[in-house]
């Protein structure tokens, strides 16, 4: 990108003199997940690592949720998001006062949210769950009903793989749900030998369909190590440029679906952030203490 050459370097420069890091998630174009990003990986991956990090300002190259995941683990840092406006679907599906009313309604059933929600909402909760282990999440709590919110879809998902009574809420990722079976068939039979991956966002039967649906860390291993010749990362339209760099001999087909808030965050916009210290992502110390408890609560099951 010979033309974005000097902004890669201004924000490389700057990174340097404010002893930031940027972190990107797999979704960002690839001129800044390639170019400027320090920390890669799926959403619970950038929080837990902006927490090992010396650095003072954390740039979050990704939507709102992360940001504050970012700041709930590493509560003493700056935290920078340089478009506000970048959120999710599922997120905003959901309020802290939802799922006190939810609570209310199925007093004693244990409650898991899942990453991608706000602070407030992983306060209220017991536990919280990324689309990798939310199975093991589910069944560690040794109760025959569980609410996991609010992801519809990944709750369908979780509750095809074990025995505990799943329930749920309305909410869905605006990228995934679009996905059909009738896209993998399309695809099974216009590239013969193709592996497809997806994402637990999507509706079951495209998970059922594929040959493998993880988070997009695991997306992406699973890409790499599975010695496929064609591939389609069934999911964000960056996924497959950013693994695509590190695997040249599988070839990529490139069904995929845009999400508008990852695409708010561009080179310009992470320059601006940073040039100005702007966007500054903050979380009351209640919320940080809750929330902070019910992703902790997590990352002390056994792997
Ligand atoms: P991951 O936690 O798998 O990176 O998911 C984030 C996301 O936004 C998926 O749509
Ligand atoms: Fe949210 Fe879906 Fe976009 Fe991920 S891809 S940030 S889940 S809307």
């Amino acid at each position: 990108w010979p033309a974005k050459a000097p902004l890669i370097h201004a924000i490389n420069q700057l990174k340097k003199e404010k002893n930031a890091v940027i972190l990107a998630h797999n979704y960002m174009t690839a001129d800044i997940f390639h170019c400027v990003g320090d920390l890669m990986g799926d959403s619970l991956a950038l929080a837990r690592m902006a927490a090992e990090s010396d650095a003072d300002i954390i740039v979050q190259a990704g939507v709102h949720f992360m940001a504050e995941t970012a700041k709930v683990l590493a509560p003493e840092k700056t935290v920078l998001i340089p478009d506000t406006r970048a959120g999710c679907s599922l997120a905003s599906s959901i309020t802290g006062e939802d799922v006190r009313r939810i609570k209310a309604a199925y007093p004693g059933v244990p409650v898991v949210t899942y990453v991608n929600t706000s602070a407030d909402v992983k306060a209220e909760c017991d536990i919280c769950c990324t689309s990798s282990n939310a199975v093991q999440v589910v069944e560690s709590l040794g109760s025959d009903t569980v609410i996991l919110l609010p992801d519809q879809y990944l709750a369908k998902n979780v509750a095809a793989q074990t025995d505990v009574k799943i329930l749920t809420w309305a909410g869905a990722c605006e990228v995934h749900e679009l996905f059909t079976a009738q896209d993998i068939q399309d695809l099974r039979d216009a590239h013969p030998g193709v592996v497809i991956i997806t994402h637990p966002e999507s509706p079951l039967e495209v998970v059922q369909a594929a040959d493998f649906a993880g988070s997009t860390a695991a997306m992406a291993d699973w890409a790499k190590d599975s010695g496929a010749m064609k591939a389609v990362l069934l999911t964000e339209c960056s996924m497959s440029d950013n693994v695509a760099a590190d695997v040249p001999e599988v070839e990529f087909i490139r069904p995929c679906n845009l999400c508008p808030h990852m695409k708010r965050i561009t080179l310009e916009n992470i320059y601006d952030c940073l040039r100005l210290e702007q966007h500054e992502v903050t979380v009351p110390d209640d919320v940080i203490e809750g929330a902070r408890a019910s992703v902790q609560a997590m990352l002390d099951l056994p792997k």
